[in-house]
């Protein structure tokens, strides 16, 4: 999503991390994809892929009212999210692995389906 994802370099330019947004729907509600997120092994630990969802989260609640991500709810859940109940993506993904957080409060609310491809 333009403007959203994150890269992390180090002071000679290596790649520390990096965070991508991608459009989609549920429904007709529209959502923000967050993955993937990565950090390199070297690098973990240190807060960076916190540092990367907590900012670009402010931003998108600029624009977006809610996102979704297929993660641990035990790491996601510090950000805000927790697990999405009627919203589905295809097996294999493991449904206790389907997460939101609210932008607004009460985004999720009624937003039940498929995840599709955006409009
Ligand atoms: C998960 C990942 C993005 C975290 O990046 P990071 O920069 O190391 O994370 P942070 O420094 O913000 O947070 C580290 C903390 O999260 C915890 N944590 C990391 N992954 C976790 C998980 N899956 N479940 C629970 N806690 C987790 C760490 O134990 C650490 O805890 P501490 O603060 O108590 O020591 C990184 O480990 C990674 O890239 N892993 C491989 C790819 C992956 O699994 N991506 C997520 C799915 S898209």
């Amino acid at each position: 999503m333009a403007g959203l994802g994150r890269i992390a370099r180090d002071e000679t330019g290596i790649l520390g991390g990096a965070i991508r947004y991608w459009p989609v729907r549920v429904g007709a509600a529209p959502v923000l994809l967050l993955g993937p997120v990565a950090v390199h092994p070297t690098a973990q630990g240190e807060g960076l892929a916190a540092a990367m969802i907590r900012d670009s989260l402010a931003q998108a609640a600029e624009h977006w009212e809610r996102v979704l991500l297929v993660g641990d709810l035990p790491y996601y859940a510090r950000f805000g999210f927790y697990r999405l109940v009627g919203v589905d993506m295809p097996p294999p993904t493991n449904p206790d692995r389907i997460l939101g957080c609210d932008l607004v409060p009460g985004a999720w609310a009624g937003v039940r389906g498929p995840v599709m491809r955006a409009a």
